[in-house]
């Protein structure tokens, strides 16, 4: 491991968790600049110009309104209109082949961490968007957050899939536990989104350090490519990318039985070379005013993220 990745990784992790640093970055209007390269915009007009851009390129979407750790039952409510908003917008970007049109949501941007009936609330609502999506042919994945919300998340999940059997969620390859789950929800058939993991998490939990990390991602995409779901490859990195075309050859699944996965604005020429190639792909677009946790998290992943940053601050 790195000097970046035992002394400031963990540091600027807990930064995305900083209500002190949260509230003067967004203050700093030099942030913006550089927040844009990873986030769509504000408003629903910019996503949906980000969304039409993507799609016109070949490319499927995912949306993700961004906010987490919600404390207040009303701005969960709030998060739950914003996509019930989005969805209902969705059919201005004409029509595009099945599946190409999805959300992502987080269970903590819809009440998960309410004092009280927490589940119950984010399940609630995480319902009432799922049924809105289906309305207007949309997909939706449920986003992976920190390890303490696994449980409560995959128990959302299975219950949600008894009416809704093409929700899908993420899988951290970080995190011990997955191989287990990739097994259990690749067997129901699930639409699974591996990732190798973003939060700042204990060993007792995590694999420490990158080498354990990949090496479980390999497990673990092995797994769902041979399972019956529908595996979703969230990386950018060339290895995992080599290794999901060489295990989908593997287990024989079409071109269409999996698909490949990637942050807005990260890898871009990746992504449409990849598309143009044959292969699906999906590109992850946040937008909204709560991109503080998400932005910091993609600071964390990238010594040069950090360096364009503090840059663009200087300029
Ligand atoms: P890795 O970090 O090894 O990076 C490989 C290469 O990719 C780098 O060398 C660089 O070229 C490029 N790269 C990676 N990150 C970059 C960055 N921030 N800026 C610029 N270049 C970068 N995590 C989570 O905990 N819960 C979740 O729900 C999700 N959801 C999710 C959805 C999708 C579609 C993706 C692609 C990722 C996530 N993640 C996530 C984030 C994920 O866990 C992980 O932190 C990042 O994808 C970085 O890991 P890579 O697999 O890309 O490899």
């Amino acid at each position: 491991m790195g000097a970046f990745d035992t002394l400031l990784r963990p540091g600027i992790l807990a930064a995305a968790r900083s209500d002190r640093m949260k509230q003067m970055s967004q203050r700093w209007a030099a942030t913006e600049r550089v927040v844009r390269r990873f986030v769509a915009g504000e408003t629903l007009d910019d996503v949906l110009a980000a969304m039409r851009r993507e799609l016109d390129d070949g490319l499927s979407v995912t949306v993700d309104h961004l906010g987490e750790d919600t404390t207040d039952e009303a701005r969960a409510e709030a998060a739950v209109a914003a996509y019930v908003t989005l969805l209902e917008a969705m059919p201005t970007l004409g029509d595009r082949p099945p599946g190409s049109l999805e959300v992502s949501l987080k269970l903590t941007a819809l009440g998960l961490r309410l004092p009280e009936h927490g589940s119950k609330i984010a399940e609630e609502n995480a319902r009432t968007i799922t049924a809105a999506a289906r309305r207007v042919g949309a997909l939706v994945t449920v986003d992976a957050e920190d390890h303490t919300t696994v449980d409560e998340r995959l128990a959302i999940v299975r219950s949600l899939r008894r009416d809704f059997p093409d929700v899908g969620t993420v899988l951290q390859a970080y995190l011990r536990r997955t191989e287990d789950d990739c097994a259990e929800f690749a067997a129901s058939g699930a639409r699974i989104r591996l990732c190798k993991g973003a939060y700042a998490e204990p060993p007792s939990v995590a694999y420490p350090d990158r080498r354990l990390v990949d090496e479980s991602y390999l497990r673990c995409l092995r797994i769902l490519m041979k399972g019956d779901g529908y595996p979703m490859v969230a990386s950018h990195d060339p290895t995992m990318i080599e290794a999901a075309s060489v295990l989908a050859d593997e287990f024989d699944r079409a071109p269409d039985g999996w698909e490949h996965q990637m942050l807005y604005g990260i890898r871009t020429d990746e992504q449409r070379r990849l598309a143009r190639s044959g292969a699906r792909v999906r590109v992850y677009i946040p937008y909204g005013t709560e991109w503080y946790g998400y932005f910091v998290r993609r600071l964390a992943e990238r010594p040069a993220n950090v360096g364009f940053f503090l840059r663009a601050l200087a300029g």
